[in-house]
């Protein structure tokens, strides 16, 4: 009976002692190459581009929108009070938060990255500030960001919250000349004298729900930076802000205001944030010491557009995070759910063949840095310490694959099939390959140095 107690007493302790390790090891804050580190790694995320906007799904009262379907408020001047209509339809009751994340995982993806609001100002969870939200005004009430949250812990995927420091739908974030939004943009002379009261007291209780309650948040990405209201000082203190509430998230740099446009890093000065976003872009080069993310869609738009079908190929997309890694960025791509609730077909299929591919070439790309060499014509390189992945986009009909002539390999072998026959020719500096193996768009020839 003693000894019961006494056993029963040391593994409550044990079981405290793990829980305070594991709480303290969450709340040290990190140097920034460790904060940094697993999304370094990560490579590819998802983004989700998901609210009311994906009810109308690029059409509104027989007209179309061009372009990215989530600005259809602002593009086709749909009157807040018009606008707001769409929260009463907000139902979608296909929305499966553990079939989104399997979705993600199944393609690789290591975190998800979800519009919580997006310039339209409806809210996906139940924030204090505001009834323009999931719970209060919509008759779903379910709290998106907390079932999406949970089902990523469960899988071990990073969740990250997109939040737009533009909101059309806020009364003192709204340029004056809404809905001429863009041309209050434009008119620098044009401002907003509200819009700091705005940032005190809803857009940062807002961060502050998001970074308390839904637990470890992976990255803030923000957008909305451009918008003439908003200041550097402004987005300095958020950074600091957030970095206090959770010491060990990441931010982008649409926090400040150093983006250069879509190409998306930040010009010479002293911004806060801590990757670079080009958007629907491919850098030409790498950037030393930089840390980037190209956010790209498979088709035309960010949120779901019931009448764009013009999708990027599973090969294109595979190529292009191939393309990506080896210049040392990560690849956020995108899906913009239907109103439903449903990531379209589409997309689904295309996640799928990465994730095949991925399963067989991961080691290639996951904790895979740039390469020192220079791009070859029938691929890419990857490398990590003391290994280079040569990616073959087009696989040399002779058998023979030229390589730099700085590599000196030691070993050679395929990642789908690693023992077919692969041969290094020090003299040549070629490696001798089979016929090609499979369909792969992408085959993966490892050589250790
Ligand atoms: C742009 C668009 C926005 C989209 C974002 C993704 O800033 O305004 O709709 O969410 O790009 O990077």
């Amino acid at each position: 009976m003693k000894r019961k107690k006494i056993f029963g007493l040391l593994v409550l302790m044990a079981v405290m002692l793990s829980s305070v390790a594991q709480s303290s090891e969450v709340k040290q804050p990190l140097s920034d190459d460790e904060r940094m580190e697993w999304w370094r790694d990560a490579g590819f995320g998802m983004f989700i581009h998901w609210g009311l906007y994906s009810i109308p799904a690029g059409e509104y009262k027989g007209q179309r929108v061009k372009g990215i379907a989530e600005w259809i408020m602002e593009k086709l001047d749909i009157p807040v009070a018009e606008y707001e209509k769409f929260a009463a339809q907000f139902n979608p009751v296909k929305f499966d938060a553990d079939e989104w994340v399997a979705i993600a995982k199944n393609a690789g993806m290591k975190y998800i990255v979800i519009t919580t609001k997006h310039h339209d100002g409806f809210c996906l969870w139940d924030s204090k500030v505001t009834d323009y939200d999931v719970i209060d005004a919509s008759p779903f009430k379910r709290d998106i960001l907390d079932e999406l949250a949970e089902a990523c812990r469960r899988e071990g995927i990073k969740m990250c919250f997109y939040y737009s420091i533009v909101d059309w739908h806020h009364p003192q974030a709204q340029a004056p000349l809404y809905p001429n939004y863009n041309a209050g943009q434009k008119d620098k002379s044009v401002f907003n004298p509200e819009f700091p009261e705005y940032f005190e007291n809803y857009l940062k209780p807002q961060i502050k729900e998001l970074l308390t309650e839904y637990g470890d948040v992976g990255v803030v990405w923000f957008d909305g930076d451009w918008i003439p209201d908003y200041t550097t000082e402004m987005g300095k203190e958020l950074y600091a802000f957030i970095r206090e509430l959770q010491p060990n998230t990441i931010v982008n740099n649409r926090v400040d205001k150093g983006r250069q446009g879509m190409a998306g890093l930040n010009r010479e000065g002293n911004f806060a944030g801590d990757f670079g976003t080009p958007e629907k872009e491919v850098p030409d080069t790498g950037f030393e010491g930089v840390d980037w993310e190209s956010c790209i869609t498979m088709n035309h738009t960010w949120g779901y557009k019931h009448f764009d079908h013009d999708w990027k190929s599973s090969e294109y997309l595979i190529e292009m995070l191939v393309e990506i890694v080896s210049k040392g960025g990560n690849l956020l791509l995108n899906v913009g759910p239907t109103g439903e609730g449903e990531i379209p077909q589409p997309s689904v299929e295309r996640l799928e063949e990465m994730g095949a591919w991925l399963k067989v070439n991961g080691e290639a790309i996951y904790g895979a840095k740039a390469s020192p060499y220079a791009k070859p014509d029938w691929g890419r390189y990857t490398a990590k310490d003391g290994v280079i992945y040569a990616h073959v986009y087009d696989w040399p009909e002779d058998g023979v694959l030229p390589i730099d002539g700085a590599i000196k390999a030691k070993r050679v072998s395929l990642l789908a099939e690693p023992k077919s026959k692969v041969s290094f020719d020090a003299k040549k500096g070629t490696i001798a390959l089979p016929s090609k193996v499979g369909d792969s768009p992408v085959t993966v020839v490892k050589i250790e140095l």
